[in-house]
């Protein structure tokens, strides 16, 4: 009895103690309030008009710009490993079905709409959306239709856009991504959803609040949009606009989104954990964009980290501060990362 008196007699400092609680790797794993897993992620597709292009993306390693013949061989594999959704991107390589309206983002005979009906045959569980922007489509590569003196007419703008994220929504798309900004372009496409009878069959999830800045470059590349005069900072929000952000937040939410996402993800952490506060009712995506995935590529190539733990590092982190959808390029990577 005096041993076990003396054992214990460490003068109460309890919660001092923390060790035991993350001593073994799955106790370790119970610390999070979620864990990755395979249905959280999106993965993106760059999809040309020409059918059997398959062409690597210097700025964005490992991913591919491919034309619809090589997809269903393409995603086969991934698909298999428990790939669960795509987010689909259009790429019309020829410059002569670009236009100031972005004419071609909806042509039934495009990549998307294309894209969109033969990946709903050939995998009936997977889960499409398409981002719907008029950005690759426009000779300008603004994302929207311009005034003369080159600034967004959002009226004519909201309305292509809606239109066109009908004409996805038609030709299969289970999911619509609008990732334009222009203002009010949620509650048209929801007005336009439920006019024709199929708001009740199609997520709405809105790039919310997708700010301006350098980590796009990669994208940009692969999906040639960018813009030919100017910048995006007019309708993409500044960095430093947490404010802003929020209220781009709450105004989408009113609108009708289903979904709300924010864009780029790591560097916008707070604006994340202020989504899930301001949306708590709703799923909160964030995604990964380009030149996050690039930059930590970059930086493995050069030695300052291991690639997959650092990929696992701003994954998790993304989670903790609030989302459960992860637009990835490094889907693929965790599809046999989290077997292991
Ligand atoms: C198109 C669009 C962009 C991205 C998603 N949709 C590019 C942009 O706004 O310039 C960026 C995704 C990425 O960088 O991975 N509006
Ligand atoms: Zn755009």
């Amino acid at each position: 009895a005096s041993t076990a008196a003396t054992s214990v007699s460490i003068s109460g400092d309890i919660s001092s103690q923390l060790h035991g609680g993350y001593s073994h790797p799955l106790a370790r794993a119970w610390q999070a309030e979620r864990q990755l897993t395979k249905s959280m992620l999106i993965y993106p597709l760059f999809v040309t008009d020409n059918p059997d292009e398959e062409t690597s993306i210097p700025s964005l390693p490992n991913q591919k710009r491919m034309g619809v013949n090589r997809l269903v061989p393409f995603l086969q594999p991934l698909v298999a490993k428990g790939l669960k959704s795509v987010i689909l991107f259009g790429v019309p390589l020829n410059p002569a079905v670009k236009d100031a309206l972005g004419t071609a983002a909806d042509d039934p005979q495009g990549p998307v709409i294309a894209a969109t009906r033969l990946l709903r045959r050939a995998f009936p569980r997977l889960f499409i959306v398409c981002d719907v922007c008029l950005c690759e489509y426009t000779t300008h590569g603004h994302c929207g239709i311009l005034h003369e003196d080159g600034t967004l007419n959002n009226t004519l703008s909201v309305d292509r856009v809606s239109d066109v994220a009908m004409a996805y929504a038609e030709a299969g798309a289970h999911c619509v991504a609008p990732s334009d900004m222009n203002d009010g372009r949620i509650r048209a496409i929801k007005l336009k959803l439920i006019e024709a009878g199929i708001a009740h069959r199609i997520v709405l999830m809105s790039y919310s609040a997708k700010f301006s800045g350098c980590l796009y470059g990669p994208f940009r590349d692969a999906a040639g949009s960018q813009p030919s005069f100017g910048d995006r900072r007019c309708y993409q929000l500044p960095p430093g606009g947490r404010g802003l952000a929020r209220r781009a937040i709450q105004r989408d939410i009113a609108e009708g989104a289903d979904i709300i996402m924010v864009k780029p993800a790591t560097q916008y952490l707070d604006i994340i954990s202020d989504a899930k506060e301001i949306g708590k009712d709703m799923p909160v995506a964030a995604y990964h964009v380009s030149g996050e995935y690039s930059m930590i590529h970059a930086a493995a190539k050069a030695g300052v980290f291991d690639l997959k733990t650092m990929a696992f590092e701003a994954t998790e982190g993304i989670l903790r501060a609030g989302a459960t959808i992860v637009v990835s390029y490094f889907t693929p990577d965790f599809l046999d990362w989290l077997d292991n």
